[in-house]
């Protein structure tokens, strides 16, 4: 498998570990282009372009790497929400696939889901006040990081009073109907996410706590598999078909990726053909 990587951060070196400990070919890696954005002359075509830079780059990047005549991509990166139209649209036109997810750890996955239905559970109850609290390293750009905007989009979905985010930088008590989110950026956290349901009694806390940032990396190259695994609809997806065939093959050990990264290392051949056929529904163009 041909990689480019774009971001040589915590995230596009932590991918670039997992390729090669998967046995692939060194990843090319290009990072900040000198001249503002990458010329498509220098961008190598590959099986798949992972994206880990920056959300103002994300855009720019894939231009490019459409002009080159790359065709699958692997978008990690977060905070580009406002051109996500235009990349979608972008490749559409270039008959391209993209799996896009602010966070591609199996296990925040199955978080957000639990999280979802602990929402569910806890919503009818009025003495069960909901809130979130992520915490990540102190240069992180991004705030609420894109997996604190994503638990607060599933617990807004389904909590019957929530309807909205406490607004930044506002004084005061939440409204009744408002979601409080607490951004921490301290030290070299990788990421923290809690979620908890007050009452007067007691307070219930579901939290999730990366040690490094392998877990994404994980998932990351599990979405590569399953873009190339079958010709798969233009357009951007998301990364639950992918977890769904993770949790059917039950890869759910510590890298998160399991036997079929086992089976890559020995053979040396790509573990797409591992996963499952994917629901038909599942792999229609997300979001
Ligand atoms: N989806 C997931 O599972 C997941 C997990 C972790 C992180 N992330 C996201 O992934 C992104 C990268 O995270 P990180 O921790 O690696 O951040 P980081 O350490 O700040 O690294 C970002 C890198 O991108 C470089 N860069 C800036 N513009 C670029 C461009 N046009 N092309 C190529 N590289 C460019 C930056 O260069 P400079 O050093 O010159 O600024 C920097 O080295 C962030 O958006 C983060 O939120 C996603």
């Amino acid at each position: 498998m041909e990689t480019l990587i774009f971001g040589a951060g915590g995230m596009g070196r932590a991918i670039e570990a997992a390729i090669l400990d998967r046995g692939w070919p060194a990843p090319h890696i290009l990072g900040r282009p000198a001249e503002g954005r990458h010329d498509s002359a220098t961008i190598p075509v590959v099986d798949v372009v992972f994206e880990a830079s920056l959300g103002p780059a994300v855009a720019a990047n894939l231009t490019a790497a459409l002009a080159a005549g790359n065709r699958a991509f692997v978008i990690a990166t977060t905070a580009w929400e406002a051109d996500r139209a235009l990349v979608a649209s972008l490749l559409v036109g270039h008959g391209a696939t993209a799996v896009a997810a602010p966070n591609f750890s199996l296990g925040v996955a199955l978080f957000a889901r639990l999280v979802e239905e602990a929402a569910r559970l806890f919503g009818p109850l009025e003495a069960y006040d909901p809130f979130l609290v992520e915490w990540h390293r102190r240069t992180k750009v991004d705030r609420p990081s894109g997996t604190a905007k994503e638990l607060a989009r599933r617990i807004l979905a389904v909590h019957p009073r929530k309807r909205r985010l406490v607004a930044p930088d506002r004084d005061g008590a939440p409204e009744p109907d408002e979601l409080d989110v607490a951004v921490v950026r301290a030290g070299a956290s990788p990421g923290m996410h809690l979620v908890g349901f007050d009452a007067p009694g007691e307070t219930i806390e579901l939290r999730l706590t990366a040690r490094d940032r392998s877990a994404y990396a994980a998932g990351a190259l599990a979405a590569a598999e399953w873009l190339l695994a079958e010709p798969r609809a233009p357009g951007l997806h998301g990364f639950d078909p992918i977890v769904d065939a993770l949790v059917a093959r039950g890869s759910v050990g510590g890298s998160g990726v399991g036997p079929a990264a086992e089976e890559t290392r020995t053979t040396g051949a790509v573990a797409a053909a591992a996963l499952p056929a994917p629901d038909p529904h599942a792999s229609e163009v997300a979001r």
